[in-house]
């Protein structure tokens, strides 16, 4: 998540203050398409809009603060990844991304897996239709109600992640009669390069079972020892937001051999790999994501080069794309409120949502750009912080960007990039209500979550 320091002279002020953020654009009104999803463009008018509906028409019908989500390229950046991945793979999109009922039923059109990490993501996937044996169920610690509905409901492969998880679930899927597929959760011991909060392979977190002392393998002789049990494959993720595949080159190294050293002790040769999530998204012009068939290849190339050294069959790979998938295809549409030049330093501008609806900046030091979308300007640009309504001084959208000099409050702006992440992670804080996300395609726009209301609150607090 690193970005360069502001490399050219100001243009706008005598002094800028110390920070990490870029010159500012030639032309604030240029839409960088690596940031916005692909139907996004501007009107004759300079308004922006999406799937041909502009912001302005989307904010009187739906109101702000919301996400709107461009349907076409998700479903295009789905098509991307299962063409890359071909049909000798399977790519799971990661649910905790950002998951509703229609996002089920595009996936399920669209011929991906889903991966699922909670009871209600669960509920939310099987209500939508979702086939059961298209889910993986994740989690460190899932409840033994949260099993038994992933075996009852015959989902596709349960993610073992501790020694107690794994006669759990053999117990649970002996006592309803089947042998419930697993894949075992690998902690491969590499530190992935991304915030510290959403690295997952070095050794001293929450997830996983190390390879490093030797537990995987035990965790392995367990798993082929139970009778509910079909271990299938092994699963490693190593973390999020990653942009360099060195990472997954050792994460893949790793499993492969493990897979060796099974088919060594135990005579089998294990038919699945999972290389998890993680691959990184342009948030800022800065941002150089890699497309999914270089991923694609990057990861076969480096395990079919692996299998062939160990003697092994290649296994079926997978993967579990989220942000990559869901990420790039939302904005988040806001209303300027107040607006505080603050002498020597950076304008404040504060809108009608902020830390509710995006609490990644303030959680992970998130980077993310905006842009005025109502309308162009040819002002000079100001260097701004886009904050929030809430009750705290942390409550940051945009840490650092520009935006014309000339904006006022009622203009509306847009966050990009926000599809993963932001409404999944969204709070009540302060009793915000949290935003509608807004599906548009081909000049169409319907809700498919709405917006809270006081009356949802309300219904909440029993008095
Ligand atoms: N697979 C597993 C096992 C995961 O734990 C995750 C993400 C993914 C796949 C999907 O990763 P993705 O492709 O979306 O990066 N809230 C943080 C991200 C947490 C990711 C948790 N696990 C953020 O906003 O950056």
């Amino acid at each position: 998540m690193s970005r360069s320091a502001h490399p050219a002279g100001p243009r706008h002020a005598d002094v800028l203050p110390e920070g990490h953020y870029s010159a500012p654009a030639d032309d604030l009104n240029a839409l960088d398409e690596k940031v916005w999803s692909r139907t996004v463009t501007r009107d004759a008018d300079g308004a922006l809009t999406v799937g041909g509906i502009t912001v302005a028409r989307l904010a009187e019908e739906f109101g702000t603060p919301a996400y709107f989500l461009d349907e076409s390229d998700f479903r295009a950046r789905c098509r991307a990844w299962a063409d890359a991945f071909g049909p000798d793979a399977d790519v799971f999109y990661a649910g905790k991304a950002f998951l509703s009922r229609a996002v089920v039923r595009w996936l399920t059109e669209e011929g991906l897996n889903l991966d699922v990490c909670s009871g209600g993501e669960l509920t939310t996937a099987l209500d939508a239709g979702m086939p059961a044996e298209r889910i993986a169920f994740h989690g460190n610690n899932k409840t033994v109600a949260e099993i038994e509905r992933a075996v009852t409901a015959g989902v596709g492969r349960i993610v073992l992640d501790s020694f107690q998880e794994i006669v759990r679930v053999a117990h649970i899927a002996q006592r309803h009669g089947v042998r419930q597929r697993v894949q075992i959760r690998v902690t491969v011991g590499v530190e992935a390069h991304t915030h510290e909060f959403i690295a997952t392979a070095h050794e001293d977190q929450k997830f996983g079972i190390a390879l490093a002392d030797g537990q995987a393998a035990e965790a392995v002789r367990r798993a082929l020892s139970l009778d509910g049990l079909d271990l299938i494959g092994v699963h490693s993720h190593i973390g999020s937001q990653i942009f360099d595949m060195a990472g997954f080159e050792v994460s893949a190294r790793r499993v492969v051999q493990l897979l060796a050293e099974i088919r060594d002790e135990h005579g089998v040769e294990l038919p699945e790999i999972d290389l998890g999530g993680g691959l990184g998204i342009a948030y800022t012009s800065d941002d150089d994501p890699r497309e999914p068939h270089e991923i694609a290849k990057a990861l076969s190339d480096i395990v079919t080069r692996e299998c062939e050294a160990a003697k092994l069959r290649t296994p079926r790979i997978s993967v579990e794309p989220g942000r990559a998938i869901v990420g790039p295809t939302a904005f988040t549409l806001y209303e300027v409120g107040t607006i505080k030049p603050l002498a020597g330093l950076r304008t404040y501008v504060s809108v009608d949502g902020g830390m509710s609806d995006n609490i990644r900046t303030a959680l992970y030091d998130a980077e993310y750009s905006v842009a005025l979308v109502s309308r162009t300007s040819d002002a000079e640009p100001m260097l701004v912080r886009v904050v929030g309504k809430h009750c705290e001084s942390g409550d940051i959208v945009v840490k650092d960007a520009f935006l014309p000099a000339d904006l006022a409050p009622g203009d509306l702006i847009a966050v990009p990039a926000t599809g993963a992440y932001c409404r999944s992670m969204a709070s009540n804080y302060n009793h915000a209500l949290r935003p509608p996300v807004v599906a548009v395609r081909d000049g169409e726009a319907r809700v498919i979550v709405r917006r809270e209301t006081e009356e949802d609150l309300l219904r909440l607090d029993v008095g």
